[in-house]
């Protein structure tokens, strides 16, 4: 199967590859779900990862994402990260990352064109439009940090349950779906949308779609492979 892959990948004029959390497991990083231990496993991270809890706990949820931020600090990118970003390297132009993920390991691995839907956790930004005061160089420290002179807060720069993707982004990752050849979908539970729903625009539009993944996803159901393997184990295989 393996073989198989690889061909179409030789083949490709243009790759997708599709990431979520699954892809940094072997990094280290749990994935969101599984996050919650010690301190935080009291809370639900869907409870924590939106603007209505950050209003209403602006403390609570800048310390639970201090607290992933100097996890996700700690590990570095994994074997699949390095193969994909060697791939781009090698081959400019013909693969597109579209990554759910917003622990920037690919872009540490070296890739700097990362479609990054989510976000990334290690930027900040106003939670309100920002007003003359609201100036980046004169933020107030604290926790979160906030303008000394209207009291806006500064967040994390990722987009929480119920908000809109980047749209930007998103148009680029439609593009990517709709027009490559092949679709590489790597450790995503496939079941949040729209991202899971680009595997399935570039089904319709013809591209072959493989899975990469030790467990069943929805996804599954369009795809013309599932290789059942972890992704740190898998890329460097398939990308070499
Ligand atoms: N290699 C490949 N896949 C793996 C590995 C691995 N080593 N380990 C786990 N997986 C798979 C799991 O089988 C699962 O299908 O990764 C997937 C992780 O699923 P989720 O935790 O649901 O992550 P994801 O699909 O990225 O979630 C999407 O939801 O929580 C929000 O915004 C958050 O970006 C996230 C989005």
């Amino acid at each position: 199967m393996l073989e198989t892959v690889r061909g179409w990948i030789r083949e490709a004029r243009h790759i997708a590859v599709l990431t979520g959390a699954g892809m940094s497991a072997e990094s280290g990083v749990p994935t969101f779900r599984d996050a919650q231990t010690g301190l935080w496993s009291q809370f639900n991270p869907q409870e924590l990862a939106t603007e209505a809890a950050f209003r209403a706990h602006p403390q609570r949820v800048w310390d639970w994402y201090a607290h992933r931020r100097e996890m996700i600090a700690g590990v570095a990118p994994n074997a699949g990260h390095v193969a994909l970003a060697a791939f781009e390297q090698r081959h400019p132009g013909r693969l597109t990352l579209i990554t759910q993920n917003v622990d920037g390991l690919h872009q540490r691995a070296g890739h700097t064109n990362a479609l990054a839907l989510h976000g990334n956790i290690a930027d900040d930004r106003w939670l309100d439009a920002p007003r003359a005061c609201c100036r980046v160089d004169a933020i107030e420290a604290g926790r979160p940090p906030r303008c000394p002179v209207c009291g806006n807060l500064r967040r994390p720069a990722v987009v929480w349950f119920g908000e809109h993707l980047p749209t930007v982004a998103l148009e680029a990752a439609e593009q990517a779906a709709r027009h490559c050849e092949l679709m590489l979908v790597v450790g995503t539970s496939g079941e949040v949308y729209p991202a899971a729903g680009l595997a399935l625009t570039a089904h319709q539009c013809g591209a072959r779609v493989v899975i990469v993944n030790p467990e069943v996803t929805p996804l599954d159901a369009v795809a013309e492979l599932c290789l059942r393997q972890p992704a740190a184990l898998c890329l460097p295989l398939l990308l070499a």
